[in-house]
């Protein structure tokens, strides 16, 4: 194979991690939609491509496509079913039409930093939801952190009333919209790749985001300012099918499944100062930072934690309760 490494020397990168695979090789694509750089999401499949196409040379090589290149979200969990690409990771909040217990890391303040999150994925509970979609086809192989989510609008964003008749961008999930709705706003789902054009042009006034994605799709340019709540997360499920998992060879699937787990572990600990640098990045290319006072703060979390209630059925109270409890 030309591994990454090589390609980048040469300079044909184009940002995606493409390998030539050697016959005999079996092909891993690997399709995502955020940027390659300064995006936890972005560094992990990069890196997980580079130690791959390495260390597994003649037996596998990995090819990542980026920035909605290959799929939207939207598609790419269809396309996975129907083998044309065997890695994903999509956010958890767009696992809507395959199974209603990821809609727990969707619920407004129910996480209160990623290391929370880190921990409630941790447990026996986040642990069985890797494998929750088995039936559906779909196989977890691992939680991948971005951070926390924040507002931006094209007005000032203070208090929730100023969110009032607003249309906001929303992930394809339930709680998402209904958090939306709680604030008096109008949610509109759309794909990731289509956010930045929908501001733009006012098809939409605002949406939340991690800061990695902020920065990382300019959406700063295109709002009046963002505002700190950290009220929600975005984390990913990286996924593969079923069915491809079962068909590699053991000794390929083991050494496949170690560098995952290896690499998982090593980028999740950068994730918050990945978004950290993100964030600064937005301010010194003149974006509008707004943080909030505690008392304003508060007034968000009474204006969307009711969103809790029409979600208990579908996530549970024993895991709301153990998310609760990772928050200590
Ligand atoms: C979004 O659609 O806003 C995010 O899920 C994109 C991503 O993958 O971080």
């Amino acid at each position: 194979i030309l591994c990454l490494t090589a390609v980048a020397a040469i300079g044909l990168s184009a940002g995606a991690a493409m390998a030539q695979c050697d016959e005999g090789e079996t092909v891993i694509k690997f399709s995502h939609v955020t940027n390659t750089d300064k995006h936890p999401k972005g560094i992990a499949a990069t890196l997980l491509a580079e130690r791959v196409n390495t260390e597994m040379n003649g037996k596998a090589c990995m090819e990542v496509f980026p920035n909605s290149t290959l799929y939207d979200d939207n598609k790419v969990l269809e396309a996975m079913l129907q083998g044309d690409v065997q890695l994903a990771a999509p956010s958890l909040s767009k696992f809507e039409k395959f199974t209603k217990q990821f809609r727990i890391f969707d619920l407004p303040f129910m996480f209160k930093d990623i290391n929370a999150v880190e921990a409630f994925q941790a447990s026996d509970a986040g642990q069985a939801m890797l494998d929750s979609m088995q039936r559906r086809g779909l196989q977890g192989l691992a939680y991948w952190h971005n951070g926390m989510k924040q507002m931006s609008a094209n007005k000032p964003l203070l208090l929730p009333t100023d969110a009032q008749g607003l249309k906001f961008r929303v992930q394809s999930s339930d709680v998402l919209a209904a958090q939306m709705e709680a604030l008096g706003g109008t949610p509109q789902a759309m794909a990731f790749s289509e956010v930045y054009g929908a501001l733009q042009q006012g098809v939409v006034d605002g949406q939340e985001n991690t800061w990695s994605n902020i920065y990382g799709k300019k959406f700063f340019e295109v709002q009046d300012g963002i505002t700190e709540t950290n009220h929600g997360i975005i984390d990913y499920l990286l996924v593969t099918s079923v069915d491809w998992l079962d068909s590699l060879d053991p000794a390929v699937r083991d050494q496949f499944l170690t560098i995952v787990a290896e690499v998982t572990e090593a980028r999740n600990k950068e994730s918050t100062a990945v978004n950290a640098a993100a964030k600064q990045s937005v301010i010194d290319a003149g974006g509008v930072v707004r943080t909030l006072t505690p008392e304003q703060r508060a007034a968000w979390v009474k204006a969307m934690k009711p969103v809790w209630d029409k979600f208990a059925d579908d996530v549970g109270a024993d895991n709301i309760a153990a998310a609760q409890s990772a928050n200590q």
